[in-house]
Protein backbone atom coordinates (compact mmCIF):
# COMPACT_ATOMS: atom_id res chain seq x y z
CA UNK A 1 0.00 0.00 0.00
CA UNK A 2 0.92 3.54 -0.87
CA UNK A 3 1.85 5.39 2.21
CA UNK A 4 1.02 9.01 1.31
CA UNK A 5 2.20 12.41 3.11
CA UNK A 6 -0.54 14.04 4.83
CA UNK A 7 0.12 16.48 7.30
CA UNK A 8 2.87 19.50 7.42
CA UNK A 9 3.87 21.96 9.89
CA UNK A 10 3.26 24.97 8.68
CA UNK A 11 2.44 29.06 9.61
CA UNK A 12 2.37 27.53 13.43
CA UNK A 13 0.58 24.46 13.54
CA UNK A 14 0.04 21.07 11.74
CA UNK A 15 -2.39 21.88 9.02
CA UNK A 16 -3.27 18.50 5.72
CA UNK A 17 -0.33 18.66 3.73
CA UNK A 18 -2.68 20.27 1.06
CA UNK A 19 -3.04 23.48 2.66
CA UNK A 20 0.05 24.19 3.04
CA UNK A 21 0.92 26.48 0.64
CA UNK A 22 3.05 29.82 -0.19
CA UNK A 23 2.08 32.52 -2.59
CA UNK A 24 4.42 32.29 -5.72
CA UNK A 25 5.51 36.35 -4.44
CA UNK A 26 8.01 34.51 -1.79
CA UNK A 27 11.32 35.50 -1.64
CA UNK A 28 12.32 31.92 -0.80
CA UNK A 29 10.95 30.58 -4.10
CA UNK A 30 12.27 33.39 -6.01
CA UNK A 31 15.34 33.89 -4.92
CA UNK A 32 16.60 30.65 -3.15
CA UNK A 33 16.31 32.39 0.29
CA UNK A 34 16.11 29.28 2.53
CA UNK A 35 18.19 27.37 4.83
CA UNK A 36 17.06 23.64 5.52
CA UNK A 37 18.04 20.51 7.33
CA UNK A 38 17.30 16.82 6.58
CA UNK A 39 16.73 14.66 9.31
CA UNK A 40 16.45 10.94 9.81
CA UNK A 41 14.08 9.08 12.29
CA UNK A 42 14.71 5.27 12.81
CA UNK A 43 11.83 2.85 12.95
CA UNK A 44 12.42 0.45 16.19
CA UNK A 45 10.30 -2.25 15.27
CA UNK A 46 10.95 -3.76 18.70
CA UNK A 47 9.59 -0.92 20.45
CA UNK A 48 7.18 0.76 17.90
CA UNK A 49 8.77 3.71 17.97
CA UNK A 50 10.88 6.38 16.23
CA UNK A 51 14.06 6.86 17.02
CA UNK A 52 15.46 10.87 15.56
CA UNK A 53 18.92 11.07 14.57
CA UNK A 54 20.54 13.90 16.54
CA UNK A 55 17.79 16.21 16.85
CA UNK A 56 19.21 18.99 18.69
CA UNK A 57 22.44 18.93 16.45
CA UNK A 58 20.35 19.30 13.18
CA UNK A 59 18.14 22.52 14.83
CA UNK A 60 21.03 24.44 15.96
CA UNK A 61 22.57 23.63 12.88
CA UNK A 62 19.61 25.06 11.16
CA UNK A 63 19.41 28.27 14.06
CA UNK A 64 23.16 28.95 13.15
CA UNK A 65 22.36 29.46 8.94
CA UNK A 66 19.51 30.92 9.92
CA UNK A 67 21.62 33.75 11.29
CA UNK A 68 23.52 34.06 8.01
CA UNK A 69 20.75 34.82 6.35
CA UNK A 70 19.57 37.55 8.93
CA UNK A 71 16.52 35.36 10.19
CA UNK A 72 14.70 35.27 13.68
CA UNK A 73 12.75 32.32 13.93
CA UNK A 74 8.90 32.64 14.97
CA UNK A 75 9.73 29.72 17.47
CA UNK A 76 12.49 28.47 19.91
CA UNK A 77 14.32 25.00 18.74
CA UNK A 78 12.41 23.16 21.82
CA UNK A 79 9.06 24.58 20.42
CA UNK A 80 10.37 23.26 16.78
CA UNK A 81 12.00 19.92 18.57
CA UNK A 82 8.04 19.30 20.02
CA UNK A 83 6.87 20.16 16.43
CA UNK A 84 8.78 17.08 15.10
CA UNK A 85 7.87 15.24 17.87
CA UNK A 86 3.64 16.21 16.55
CA UNK A 87 4.29 15.45 12.79
CA UNK A 88 5.63 12.37 13.39
CA UNK A 89 2.85 11.26 15.54
CA UNK A 90 0.69 12.63 13.53
CA UNK A 91 1.91 11.16 10.39
CA UNK A 92 2.56 7.44 12.04
CA UNK A 93 4.53 6.21 9.43
CA UNK A 94 5.91 2.63 10.87
CA UNK A 95 9.18 2.99 9.33
CA UNK A 96 12.41 4.72 8.43
CA UNK A 97 11.44 8.82 8.38
CA UNK A 98 12.98 11.94 6.45
CA UNK A 99 12.41 15.09 8.04
CA UNK A 100 12.74 18.33 6.01
CA UNK A 101 12.43 21.28 7.75
CA UNK A 102 12.64 24.40 5.85
CA UNK A 103 13.48 28.26 7.17
CA UNK A 104 12.35 30.72 4.62
CA UNK A 105 11.82 33.92 3.78
CA UNK A 106 8.32 34.62 3.49
CA UNK A 107 8.36 37.66 2.66
CA UNK A 108 6.78 38.86 -0.54
CA UNK A 109 8.97 41.92 -1.65
CA UNK A 110 9.71 42.55 -4.85
CA UNK A 111 14.13 42.65 -4.90
CA UNK A 112 16.42 40.21 -3.05
CA UNK A 113 17.53 41.08 0.64
CA UNK A 114 18.39 39.51 3.84
CA UNK A 115 17.83 42.01 6.12
CA UNK A 116 14.56 43.50 7.91
CA UNK A 117 12.18 40.88 6.35
CA UNK A 118 9.52 37.96 7.95
CA UNK A 119 10.74 34.41 7.29
CA UNK A 120 8.71 31.43 8.54
CA UNK A 121 9.66 27.47 9.15
CA UNK A 122 7.98 24.85 7.43
CA UNK A 123 8.33 20.90 8.16
CA UNK A 124 7.58 17.87 6.29
CA UNK A 125 8.10 14.39 7.12
CA UNK A 126 8.30 11.61 4.62
CA UNK A 127 9.25 7.88 4.36
CA UNK A 128 12.42 6.77 3.18
CA UNK A 129 14.33 3.81 3.16
CA UNK A 130 17.85 4.00 1.11
CA UNK A 131 18.62 7.11 -0.66
CA UNK A 132 21.29 5.14 -2.76
CA UNK A 133 22.53 1.74 -2.90
CA UNK A 134 24.53 1.37 0.69
CA UNK A 135 24.34 -2.43 0.32
CA UNK A 136 26.10 -2.92 -3.10
CA UNK A 137 28.23 0.21 -3.09
CA UNK A 138 27.62 3.48 -6.25
CA UNK A 139 29.61 4.84 -8.98
CA UNK A 140 30.80 8.56 -8.74
CA UNK A 141 31.85 10.73 -11.21
CA UNK A 142 33.90 13.84 -10.65
CA UNK A 143 31.50 16.74 -11.61
CA UNK A 144 32.00 19.29 -14.46
CA UNK A 145 30.86 22.35 -11.92
CA UNK A 146 32.17 23.33 -8.83
CA UNK A 147 31.26 24.02 -5.63
CA UNK A 148 30.39 27.57 -4.70
CA UNK A 149 32.95 29.16 -2.38
CA UNK A 150 32.36 30.94 1.10
CA UNK A 151 32.58 34.23 -0.65
CA UNK A 152 29.70 33.81 -3.12
CA UNK A 153 27.02 31.64 -1.00
CA UNK A 154 28.17 29.83 2.09
CA UNK A 155 28.02 26.36 1.65
CA UNK A 156 28.04 25.72 5.10
CA UNK A 157 24.98 27.49 5.57
CA UNK A 158 22.39 24.48 3.77
CA UNK A 159 21.26 27.33 1.91
CA UNK A 160 18.57 26.78 -0.65
CA UNK A 161 19.66 28.44 -3.30
CA UNK A 162 22.72 26.92 -3.36
CA UNK A 163 21.28 23.82 -4.29
CA UNK A 164 20.91 24.68 -8.44
CA UNK A 165 24.93 23.50 -7.86
CA UNK A 166 23.62 19.92 -6.36
CA UNK A 167 20.96 19.71 -9.41
CA UNK A 168 23.39 20.27 -11.71
CA UNK A 169 25.97 17.51 -10.84
CA UNK A 170 23.60 15.07 -10.17
CA UNK A 171 22.24 15.10 -13.22
CA UNK A 172 25.34 15.08 -14.65
CA UNK A 173 25.90 11.85 -12.80
CA UNK A 174 22.94 10.39 -13.59
CA UNK A 175 23.15 10.96 -17.13
CA UNK A 176 26.69 9.61 -17.72
CA UNK A 177 25.27 6.20 -15.95
CA UNK A 178 26.81 6.92 -12.52
CA UNK A 179 24.86 7.43 -9.32
CA UNK A 180 26.56 10.07 -7.96
CA UNK A 181 28.59 13.04 -8.56
CA UNK A 182 32.04 14.24 -6.29
CA UNK A 183 32.42 18.20 -6.52
CA UNK A 184 35.67 20.02 -6.18
CA UNK A 185 36.27 23.26 -5.13
CA UNK A 186 37.38 26.86 -6.59
CA UNK A 187 41.22 25.90 -6.19
CA UNK A 188 40.47 22.20 -7.35
CA UNK A 189 40.62 20.16 -4.65
CA UNK A 190 37.57 17.47 -3.68
CA UNK A 191 35.28 19.04 -1.90
CA UNK A 192 31.97 17.01 -1.65
CA UNK A 193 29.48 14.94 -2.82
CA UNK A 194 25.77 16.74 -4.09
CA UNK A 195 24.40 16.23 -0.50
CA UNK A 196 26.92 13.92 1.02
CA UNK A 197 30.42 14.81 2.32
CA UNK A 198 33.35 12.41 1.48
CA UNK A 199 35.99 10.15 3.29
CA UNK A 200 38.71 8.06 1.66
CA UNK A 201 40.74 5.11 3.35
CA UNK A 202 44.55 5.44 2.43
CA UNK A 203 47.28 2.46 4.33
CA UNK A 204 44.04 2.28 7.03
CA UNK A 205 43.78 6.02 7.75
CA UNK A 206 40.85 7.68 7.78
CA UNK A 207 40.79 10.72 5.17
CA UNK A 208 38.17 13.11 4.87
CA UNK A 209 38.22 17.18 3.64
CA UNK A 210 38.89 19.68 5.91
CA UNK A 211 35.64 22.58 6.45
CA UNK A 212 37.70 24.83 4.98
CA UNK A 213 37.55 22.85 1.36
CA UNK A 214 34.26 24.50 1.07
CA UNK A 215 32.21 21.65 2.38
CA UNK A 216 28.90 21.22 4.80
CA UNK A 217 29.65 20.70 8.39
CA UNK A 218 28.13 17.54 7.85
CA UNK A 219 26.09 15.58 10.72
CA UNK A 220 26.98 12.51 9.70
CA UNK A 221 30.65 13.33 9.03
CA UNK A 222 31.07 14.39 12.78
CA UNK A 223 29.63 11.05 13.87
CA UNK A 224 31.91 9.02 11.46
CA UNK A 225 35.05 10.76 12.81
CA UNK A 226 33.92 9.96 16.78
CA UNK A 227 33.00 6.53 15.68
CA UNK A 228 36.05 6.42 13.75
CA UNK A 229 37.86 7.08 16.85
CA UNK A 230 36.17 5.19 19.26
CA UNK A 231 36.78 2.13 16.75
CA UNK A 232 40.78 2.92 17.22
CA UNK A 233 41.22 4.76 13.44
CA UNK A 234 43.12 7.05 12.52
CA UNK A 235 41.44 9.45 11.61
CA UNK A 236 42.88 13.07 9.31
CA UNK A 237 41.18 15.72 8.11
CA UNK A 238 43.06 17.24 5.42
CA UNK A 239 43.44 18.69 1.58
CA UNK A 240 42.03 16.02 -0.97
CA UNK A 241 42.95 16.43 -4.35
CA UNK A 242 41.38 14.39 -7.32
CA UNK A 243 43.73 12.02 -8.54
CA UNK A 244 43.85 10.69 -4.86
CA UNK A 245 40.13 9.34 -5.19
CA UNK A 246 41.72 7.05 -8.05
CA UNK A 247 44.39 5.66 -5.98
CA UNK A 248 41.94 5.03 -2.39
CA UNK A 249 41.96 1.92 -0.93
CA UNK A 250 38.37 2.97 -0.31
CA UNK A 251 36.11 5.84 -0.24
CA UNK A 252 32.57 6.78 1.19
CA UNK A 253 30.09 9.30 0.99
CA UNK A 254 28.03 10.47 4.04
CA UNK A 255 25.16 12.30 4.99
CA UNK A 256 21.60 12.25 6.32
CA UNK A 257 19.98 11.00 3.35
CA UNK A 258 22.96 8.86 2.16
CA UNK A 259 23.79 7.29 5.27
CA UNK A 260 27.25 5.62 5.07
CA UNK A 261 27.70 4.88 1.33
CA UNK A 262 30.54 2.76 0.10
CA UNK A 263 32.00 4.44 -3.10
CA UNK A 264 33.13 1.68 -5.93
CA UNK A 265 34.47 3.09 -8.98
CA UNK A 266 35.28 6.71 -9.37
CA UNK A 267 35.25 8.00 -13.01
CA UNK A 268 34.75 4.78 -14.19
CA UNK A 269 38.17 3.58 -12.19
CA UNK A 270 37.66 0.72 -10.06
CA UNK A 271 37.90 1.24 -5.92
CA UNK A 272 39.88 -1.29 -4.47
CA UNK A 273 38.15 -4.55 -6.11
CA UNK A 274 34.72 -2.42 -6.90
CA UNK A 275 32.98 -3.78 -3.97
CA UNK A 276 32.84 -2.23 -0.51
CA UNK A 277 35.73 -2.09 1.22
CA UNK A 278 36.58 -3.17 4.80
CA UNK A 279 36.85 -0.50 6.97
CA UNK A 280 33.96 1.30 5.32
CA UNK A 281 31.62 -1.74 6.11
CA UNK A 282 33.10 -1.43 10.06
CA UNK A 283 32.11 1.86 10.16
CA UNK A 284 28.71 1.97 8.63
CA UNK A 285 27.81 -1.18 11.31
CA UNK A 286 28.52 1.42 13.99
CA UNK A 287 26.70 3.60 12.56
CA UNK A 288 23.91 1.77 12.26
CA UNK A 289 23.90 -0.09 16.12
CA UNK A 290 24.23 3.43 17.26
CA UNK A 291 21.50 5.39 15.14
CA UNK A 292 19.19 2.38 15.10
CA UNK A 293 19.50 2.07 18.74
CA UNK A 294 20.88 -1.32 19.46
CA UNK A 295 23.84 0.44 21.07
CA UNK A 296 24.03 1.74 24.38
CA UNK A 297 26.38 4.30 23.26
CA UNK A 298 25.15 7.74 22.75
CA UNK A 299 21.75 7.11 23.66
CA UNK A 300 21.41 10.91 23.83
CA UNK A 301 21.96 11.11 19.83
CA UNK A 302 18.86 9.21 19.74
CA UNK A 303 15.15 11.09 20.43
CA UNK A 304 12.90 8.78 21.02
CA UNK A 305 8.96 9.19 19.57
CA UNK A 306 6.75 6.87 20.38
CA UNK A 307 3.53 6.52 17.95
C1 LIG B 1 26.01 19.62 0.45
C2 LIG B 1 25.88 18.62 1.54
N1 LIG B 1 26.99 18.12 2.09
C3 LIG B 1 26.94 17.22 3.10
C4 LIG B 1 25.73 16.77 3.58
C5 LIG B 1 25.69 15.79 4.72
O1 LIG B 1 25.34 16.46 5.90
P1 LIG B 1 24.58 15.70 7.08
O2 LIG B 1 25.43 14.54 7.44
O3 LIG B 1 24.49 16.71 8.16
O4 LIG B 1 23.26 15.29 6.54
C6 LIG B 1 24.53 17.26 3.03
C7 LIG B 1 23.22 16.81 3.51
O5 LIG B 1 22.68 17.28 4.42
C8 LIG B 1 24.62 18.23 2.00
O6 LIG B 1 23.50 18.73 1.46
Amino acid sequence: MEIKNRFAYFEGRIVPIGDARVSIMTSALNYGLAVFEGIRAYWDPVRGRLLVFRLDDHLKRLWQNGRILCMEPPLSRQAMAAAVADLLRREAFPGDVYLRPLLYKSTCEIGPRVHDNACDVSIFATPLDRYVNTEDGIRVIVSSWRRVSDAAIPPRGKISGSYVTAALSKSEALLAGADEAVLLNESGAVSEGTVSNLFLVRDGVLITPPISAGILEGITRRTVLTLAVELGLEVVERTVLRSELYVADEVMLTGTATELAPVIEVDRRPVGDRTPGPLVRRLAKAFDDVARGRSDRHADWCTPVSL
